[in-house]
């Protein structure tokens, strides 16, 4: 196990902190954090940009490369990180991000973020991710993502964001980097 470790700080080093930082708090907006997300959500997502069920040209290059053990081991490595907390630009506390946040839109049918990612946007166990502190524009890249179709690996998310519109989707993403 002490090897295994050992072998996941080298893979950081080497190959992930020059995206993600060592510590998993990238400094590249596009580039997601992913110090103190779930374990169970970064094996998760590794094992599907291997297999190509989440499409992405860097990231599936990456994983590709990468074991079953290596991604658990990465995935409890970056876990165990603080993650780093970001501000909101203009959607603080009682905000239109705030709004969809916590209560969706009745009249879209967008339903509260917060049922399936926490009120404190902590996410929930095991594969419901963080979402506290993430950049905007990574947030709101993912939200397009999965509007588009381009990100497929989540039907659940896929159906939600086909109900939003662009307005909302830059409003909740700069309220999650704060949140
Ligand atoms: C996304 C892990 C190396 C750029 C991700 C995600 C994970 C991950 C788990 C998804 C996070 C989420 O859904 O919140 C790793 C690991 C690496 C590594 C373990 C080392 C083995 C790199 C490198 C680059 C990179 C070297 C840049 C050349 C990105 C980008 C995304 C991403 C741009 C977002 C992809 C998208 O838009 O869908 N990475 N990564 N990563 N990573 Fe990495
Ligand atoms: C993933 C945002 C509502 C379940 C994500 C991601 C974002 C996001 C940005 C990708 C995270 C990353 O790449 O690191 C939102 C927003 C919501 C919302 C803004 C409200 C408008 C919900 C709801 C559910 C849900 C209501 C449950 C019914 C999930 C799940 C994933 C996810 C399971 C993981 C997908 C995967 O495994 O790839 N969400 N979400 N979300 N969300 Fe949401």
């Amino acid at each position: 196990e002490e090897a295994a470790a050992k072998s996941a700080q080298q893979t950081v080093n080497n190959v992930c902190a020059a995206c993600h930082a060592p510590d998993g708090n990238s400094v590249i907006t596009l580039n997601p954090k992913l110090a103190g997300q779930h374990p169970d959500y970064l094996e998760k997502q590794l094992t599907e940009f291997k297999s190509g069920k989440r499409a992405n040209a860097v990231m599936s290059g990456m994983a590709g490369a990468l074991s079953e053990a290596e991604m658990k081991e990465l995935a409890i490595y970056f876990s165990s990180k603080k993650t780093a907390l970001g501000k909101a630009k203009s959607n603080g506390a009682g905000s239109a991000g705030e709004k969809i946040y916590r209560a969706g839109n009745a009249a879209t049918n967008v339903p509260a973020c917060a049922a399936c990612h926490s009120p404190n946007g902590a996410g929930l166990p095991k594969q419901f991710p963080r979402l506290s502190g993430q950049h905007a524009d990574y947030t709101l890249a993912q939200l397009k993502a999965f509007r588009s179709g381009e990100r497929a690996n989540a039907p659940m998310m896929m159906a939600i964001a086909a109900k939003m519109s662009d307005a909302e989707m830059a409003a909740v993403a700069d309220y999650i980097q704060g949140l």
